[in-house]
């Protein structure tokens, strides 16, 4: 482990040449802010590949879980942090540090605001924190998911003007202003898919867009080193314009194909089927699977951030605003094909007692955000529904951004006593077959009873 005082540091300010040597040689010291699932995957990446990480967090208990060798995230073991403690990740929530680092990467949450409207405090707070500790030579990366602009025109005028050393961010190709009074910055967009085990986070193609060929290059060497391929692009806002794309890209076609499952229902066909053989096409189409709602961090909120920003050029994104209404609407489908299921059972909402299984956003993490789950759990409670729910990731359901449930899990046993089973995520731990055989009615969001011929069973 190598032990670099602030002093130390101060003393040899490192030019573009010396952080790019650094880099190589795995001697540059990363500190990455914000410890959750984009940050500290990130800091255990870097400390495998032998750098030294510190990770700031403002939640304490973040920090103190890390120092006493353990995880709060599911998919990351209390080994792989001991490992990554023994290569010198450390964590704390003093921001005083920053001056220590070599290159620093923000991994912040990106919210909506209660009017559906980007809310860039943690981006704005942490600049403020990070901006009186900023030395010359320093590379900021920002990862967290933006609308185009963010690092130039939020970011970049906080550092430039809250540093006490008088820097600029290095601008154009000449790499000006002199090398003593800039710093480098950059945009880097997280793509993990998370509980997606067939791609290994290294294999994931990084986009950088620095602010200058120097930060570029810069930014290219820090995640070369810990990525099989970087793909530079010619902005940050290109790279934050790249991740919007991406996930804008999954919202319209989830969208899409939402929309056709409802309109299947109705034809009685089957979309999973009619999903499945047009995959079959070796060419010009990518499967999207349709559910209960969108659900994550990502998905439901990323788009709303390029609308908003769009605004501000006069320009309506169409697609985007579709997509959401659309998929904003699936937990009422959910809603409406409860009610028409126990109806043939003549049973109503009102009083019924239903069991959602799985309330992760998807199958198989620990993630509960924005997950439909809970709006559908919402729903079915207005409605006078007594609802009980089981999830292997989550003993309970507490209090949310927009929700506060209070609900502890049920034990998955005397599955004959609800009068709906309402499978919203298909986790692999459930048995379905034995589920579908010991319940009185199962409504199926996620395709998850496939193959299992029951009347039991309405499909969603
Ligand atoms: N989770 C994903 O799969 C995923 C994928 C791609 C992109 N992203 C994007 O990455 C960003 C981070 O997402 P996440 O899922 O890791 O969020 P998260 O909520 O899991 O983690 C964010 C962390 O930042 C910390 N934090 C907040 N304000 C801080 C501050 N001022 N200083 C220091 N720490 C602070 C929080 O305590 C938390 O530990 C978001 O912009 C998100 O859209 C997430």
């Amino acid at each position: 482990m190598k032990k670099h005082s602030a002093a130390k540091r101060a003393a040899s300010r490192p030019g573009y040449d010396e952080l790019k040597n650094k880099i190589q040689q795995r001697e540059a010291l990363i500190g990455i802010i914000g410890l959750g699932y984009v940050g500290l995957p990130l800091a255990l990446l870097f400390s495998e590949q032998k750098f030294s990480v510190t990770g700031f967090d403002i939640d304490q208990r973040k920090v103190d879980t890390l120092a006493r060798g353990e995880s709060y995230i599911f998919r990351i073991t209390a080994e792989e942090i001991r490992k990554a403690k023994k290569q010198g990740f450390s964590a704390t929530s003093e921001y005083a540090r920053i001056a220590e680092m070599d290159a620093i990467i923000i991994c912040v949450p990106t919210p909506l605001n209660q009017y559906h409207e980007p809310d860039l405090s943690f981006i704005t707070d942490t600049t403020h924190a990070i901006a009186p500790h900023l030395q010359a030579g320093q590379l900021v990366v920002l990862e967290s998911t933006t609308y185009p602009g963010t690092t130039e025109e939020v970011m970049l005028p906080i550092l430039e003007k809250e540093n006490k050393n008088g820097l600029k961010a290095a601008r154009g190709a000449s790499g000006a202003p002199k090398a003593e009074k800039q710093f480098f910055a950059a945009f880097s967009p997280e793509r993990e898919d998370p509980g997606n085990t067939t791609v290994a986070r290294r294999d994931i193609p990084k986009v950088v867009g620095g602010l200058n060929p120097q930060a570029s290059e810069l930014a290219g060497a820090l995640y070369g080193s810990i990525f099989h391929r970087t793909v530079p692009v010619s902005s940050p806002a290109a790279a934050e314009m790249t991740k919007l794309l991406e996930n804008i890209y999954r919202c319209v076609n989830i969208a899409l194909v939402n929309e056709l499952k409802m309109l299947c229902l109705r034809m009685n066909l089957d979309i999973w089927e009619v999903i499945a053989a047009a995959s079959t096409k070796p060419f010009g189409f990518h499967p999207f699977y349709p559910g209960p709602g969108l659900g994550g961090h990502c998905i439901p909120v990323d788009p709303f951030y390029l609308s908003w920003k769009a605004k501000e050029y006069d320009f309506r994104t169409r697609f985007i605003e579709l997509a959401g209404e659309i998929n904003t609407a699936m937990p009422y489908h959910v809603l409406a094909s409860i009610g028409g299921a126990l109806n043939q059972h003549k049973k109503s909402v009102n009083g019924a007692r239903v069991l959602i299984l799985g309330v992760a956003y998807k199958k198989d993490i620990d993630d509960l955000r924005e997950s439909p789950a809970l709006t559908i759990i919402e729903l079915l409670q207005h409605e006078g529904a007594q609802v009980s729910y089981h999830d292997p990731y989550f003993p309970m359901i507490g209090k949310g951004r927009k929700y506060d449930l209070q609900m502890k899990r049920t034990e998955l046993e005397r599955l004959g006593q609800y009068d709906c089973i309402v499978i919203v995520t298909d986790h692999s731990d459930y048995n379905f077959k034995k589920i579908v055989g010991e319940a009185k009615l199962v409504v199926d969001t996620r395709n998850a009873t496939k193959g299992i011929d029951s009347p039991k069973v309405v499909r969603c």
